[in-house]
């Protein structure tokens, strides 16, 4: 949500910023003006504020001015520089014609205009030309000579560089008139290259040669007045006049030499640089403009002189005004753009105020209206946590009243048990009883056994909750104990098939602990262990020291393993992880609670499947009061022996399965066969004891093995418990009536759940009876009885021959006994068609459908092809009289007549051929 926002708010400030810059920018083309100027003098100066000054109009154009100082080499140089700076025009004023016309032809093909201005080159590669008419002036300096000489005098010539064409044209021009006037002789000529001191310098040797001079003509200013200057140093400044050229005005510029009457007249050379950058800018935005652009020129004596001065200074004022304003201009336009920009920016912020403000409203009322939600749903969860407290309140309540309970009763338990236990022993060990009471005393003495430790263990427990369970801590080698505690289980683990193994280093386990304590740990874990090891399995104690230099133990087994979300939660009190892991739920919370008063942790790692490690840690020697005659054997005796025989009581397999395995050929003594499957080896023993005598019992272990039982030998019935480990009794009883060859068989519940939904449970799972824990032998044998008779009775096969079924058939059935009647009818004429065809095609083995067949209908397979065979011969001799006996005989499928005749008499009752007779 929050980069969302962002996002948005980006996206619109760019495209504001866009608009801004759109809306900025100038639409025209920017342009780059080079200017190379000869030379650095006031002329140029001049020149060059004009020029610059009217570029000010022109906001889209940059001058950029160089100076090559009277140097041919600098000047080629900078319009180089201008070309490769791709420049858009280049003003020129050329030092000398001839040296810089290559470079300007250069700029002029490579497309670059060029504006030449006041020199000129010697070719016509320029686009324009600003400046005076040098020639015209020439003539006009001739006239000024002959009028103020009055044709007579002579005269002196400074001219400028002599490669710069103003010079050549300025004296040809005076020439052209001078040739006119005769008398009049230009008695020395010399080149000052425009500049004051060279002329100076020059005129100061003319002067010491010539004594008459009328008059020093020079082709500027500043040459005429290095010409006074050499004049007054010899003195000789009054002898003659001074006449220059440019009429520049300011301080000791050529006005001022004229109206301080140093200089005789001066020619105004405009500088016009702001017609230079019009024709420039005509140029370069394609507008007309004229190639030739010559701008007049006017002579300045005494008689104007001061004229112009006022007149100059009145323009100067006006210009340096100019500037003012410009600059104010300029400042304005400034601060113009920038109130512009800054408008632009206020914009842009307001609107980026306004969806801020959008979405602090919009996030405002989505708090408000969250706030509302939260505050009804924190009230509504504060009100279910109220319940939940008062709940739990009441459940703990309920369940210490129930531990209270639970330990009062256990406590009234333990005497009289133990009240049975002794009497129980003392018989078991009389020589007088009969081997079937033997047999009964010692399932008595076991559960007698199991019983008492269950009672000792809850005790402890609540001990230990109230915090009344005392260490008594003694010394002694661990190491050499535990191998005794565990030697108990030897017999077991002899008995399972289990490689029991106890192995340790030789380090020193010497221990202070409460030794009672241990061995009982001992035997809780070593109980689990055996408990859930299958035959051939491992189970293993591993001493070692750790770390803390303190006692690690490790029991390992390869048994069936615990799934990952029940192993957090094992050694909560009376936590169950299914049917398949039943147990009182204490023995594992008692460990722990063993093992954190000596300071230790218990751990385990296990999978479901592959066995489980139990690893306690505890420090060697515990703190306290130490005992040393401590004997606790009773008790203790007690408890190991509940551990091994719990253990043992219940298996993962039964280790032999009894009864005798009915051969399918024993058709006539029909002896029913009962399967019992529990994983408690005492009550399996149990109920064989009270069925062996009138039934062939065959026992299991656990759903799956008899699940397996069930399908090879098809027992008559089939007693199942609720809880075992493996396959619980529901499951099992599922796959029984699922399974075509096992569908038909009655199972009985036998379970220590009296619960009515456990009941309707196993109901639905196909249970066709239901037995509770404890139970009596006689309802046990009866219900045992009816089952079985309630099968028997279902005979009606062959339709016509209805009985009476108090069971309906399930679907599975039916469509085995529609599959059974088919396939008969189909081979009743077929000699060769035999019992084992019939299951071949059905897919059943022979006992199998042996087994099936007199379940569902009280006949063998053999008795049922043989009556269909009878029944069929009977209604041929009833429709039929062309047929012989043995011909009918043959039809229906009888290899002998003489068989036949005896089978018809015995299922008819008379013989055919008498029947045949009467007809
Ligand atoms: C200035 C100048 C002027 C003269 C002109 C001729 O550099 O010397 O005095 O009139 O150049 O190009």
């Amino acid at each position: 949500m929050k980069h969302l926002i962002i996002r948005h708010i980006i996206t619109i400030f760019s495209i504001i910023q866009l608009f801004i810059i759109a809306s900025c920018a100038n639409h025209e083309r920017n342009f780059i003006i080079g200017v190379s100027q000869c030379s650095d003098d006031e002329w140029r100066s001049r020149m060059n504020k004009e020029i610059m000054r009217e570029a000010l109009f022109y906001p889209n154009l940059k001058v950029e001015i160089r100076t090559a100082k009277d140097n041919n080499r600098e000047q080629i140089k900078d319009i180089e520089e201008f070309i490769a700076n791709d420049v858009n025009l280049i003003v020129v004023s050329p030092n000398e014609a001839k040296a810089i016309t290559p470079v300007v032809e250069k700029a002029y093909d490579r497309g670059i205009p060029v504006v030449l201005v006041d020199r000129k080159i010697t070719s016509d590669k320029y686009t324009a030309f600003v400046g005076g008419d040098n020639y015209l002036m020439g003539k006009q300096i001739g006239t000024y000579i002959a009028n103020r000489l009055n044709g007579k005098g002579k005269i002196v010539e400074l001219t400028g560089l002599k490669g710069s064409t103003p010079a050549l044209e300025r004296h040809n021009g005076m020439n052209e008139v001078l040739k006119e006037y005769p008398s009049i002789e230009i008695i020395a000529t010399t080149d000052a290259a425009w500049l004051k001191n060279k002329a100076e310098t020059k005129f100061d040797s003319i002067l010491s040669i010539h004594k008459d001079i009328d008059m020093v003509i020079a082709q500027n200013d500043p040459m005429a007045y290095g010409a006074y200057q050499a004049a007054k140093k010899s003195g000789r400044e009054k002898e003659m006049l001074f006449v220059g050229v440019d009429a520049l005005a300011g301080e000791k510029l050529g006005v001022e030499l004229v109206a301080d009457n140093i200089l005789d007249a001066t020619f105004i050379y405009p500088t016009e640089g702001d017609k230079v950058i019009q024709v420039a800018m005509n140029i370069l935005e394609k507008r007309d403009y004229k190639r030739e652009n010559i701008l007049s020129s006017a002579l300045v004596n005494a008689g104007n002189a001061r004229i112009m001065q006022m007149q100059t200074s009145h323009i100067n004022t006006l210009d340096e005004k100019i500037e003012v304003l410009n600059a104010k201009l300029d400042t304005y336009l400034m601060r113009y753009s920038s109130q512009k920009m800054f408008l632009y920016a206020c914009i842009v912020i307001l609107f980026l105020l306004a969806v801020l403000l959008f979405f602090v409203v919009r996030a405002y009322w989505t708090k408000i209206r969250l706030n509302a939600e939260l505050s009804k749903q924190k009230q509504q969860l504060e009100e279910q946590r109220d319940q939940l407290i008062d709940l739990s309140q009441k459940l703990e309540e309920a369940t210490k009243a129930k531990l209270a309970f639970f330990t009062n009763v256990s406590h009234d338990f333990r005497t009289p048990l133990t009240l049975i236990a002794d009497p129980v022993k003392k018989l078991l060990n009389s020589e007088n009883i009969r081997d079937d009471e033997r047999f009964l005393l010692n399932i008595i003495n076991k559960n007698v056994t199991v019983l008492l430790r269950l009672i000792n263990q809850i005790m402890d427990f609540r001990k230990f909750e109230n915090g009344k369970l005392e260490m008594h801590l003694s010394e002694f080698n661990i190491k050499d104990c535990m191998k005794e505690w565990a030697e108990a289980f030897r017999t077991l683990a002899y008995r399972k098939h289990i490689t029991f193994k106890f192995t340790a280093d030789d380090a020193d386990y010497n221990v202070i602990a409460d030794s009672e304590m241990m061995e009982r740990i001992t035997y809780n874990l070593l109980s689990n262990a055996f408990k859930f090891t299958p035959k051939n399995g491992n189970i293993s104690i591993c001493l070692s020291k750790n770390a803390e230099n303190g006692i690690s133990m490790k029991f390992s087994d390869t048994g069936v393993g615990m799934p990952a979300e029940h192993v957090k939660h094992i050694f909560e009190s009376f936590y169950r992880i299914d049917v398949h892991h039943a147990g009182s739920g204490i023995g594992l919370a008692l460990v722990k609670a063993f093992v954190e008063m000596h300071h230790g942790k218990i751990d385990v790692k296990s999978k479901e499947g592959n066995g489980t490690i139990f690893t306690i840690n505890i420090p060697a020697k515990q703190d306290g009061k130490i005992y040393h005659d401590i004997d606790r054997k009773a008790v203790l005796n007690n408890l190991k022996e509940g551990a091994v025989v719990m253990a043992g009581q219940e298996s993962l397999s039964a280790e032999n399965v009894t009864g005798k395995d009915r051969d399918a050929s024993n058709e006539g003594e029909h002896e029913a066969v009962v399967l019992v499957i529990d994983d408690n080896q005492d009550v399996r023993d149990y109920v064989k004891s009270l069925l062996s005598e009138n039934y062939t019992v065959i026992e299991a272990a656990n759903g799956s093995e008899g699940l397996k039982l069930a399908i090879a030998n098809v027992p008559d019935i089939i007693i199942c418990d609720v809880m075992m480990p493996v396959m619980d009794g529901m499951e099992c009883c599922k796959h029984l009536k699922a399974e075509p060859r096992t569908s038909h068989i009655p199972v009985m519940m036998l379970t220590a759940y009296s619960m009515d939904e456990q009941k309707i449970k196993g109901y639905e799972c196909g249970a066709d009876s239901y037995i509770s824990k404890p139970f009596s032998s006689e309802l046990l044998m009866a219900r045992l009885r009816n089952l079985i008779d309630n099968r028997n009775r279902l005979k009606d096969f062959f339709g016509d021959k209805v009985t009476t079924s108090t069971t309906p058939l399930a679907d599975t059935d039916k469509g085995f006994v529609e599959k059974l009647r088919k396939l008969i009818e189909e081979n009743m004429g077929n000699t060769d068609f035999s019992v084992e065809d019939m299951g071949e095609k059905i897919g059943f083995s022979r006992v199998q459908l042996y087994r099936k067949a007199k379940a569902l209908t009280g006949y063998t397979p053999n008795e049922l092809l043989r009556i269909a065979r009878l029944n069929k011969a009977n209604a041929i001799i009833k429709t039929s009289t062309e047929k012989s006996i043995s011909e009918i005989a043959y039809e229906v499928g009888f290899s002998s007549p003489s068989y036949f005749t005896k089978c018809y008499k015995e299922f008819f009752g008379e013989s055919p051929t008498d029947v045949l007779k009467k007809k």
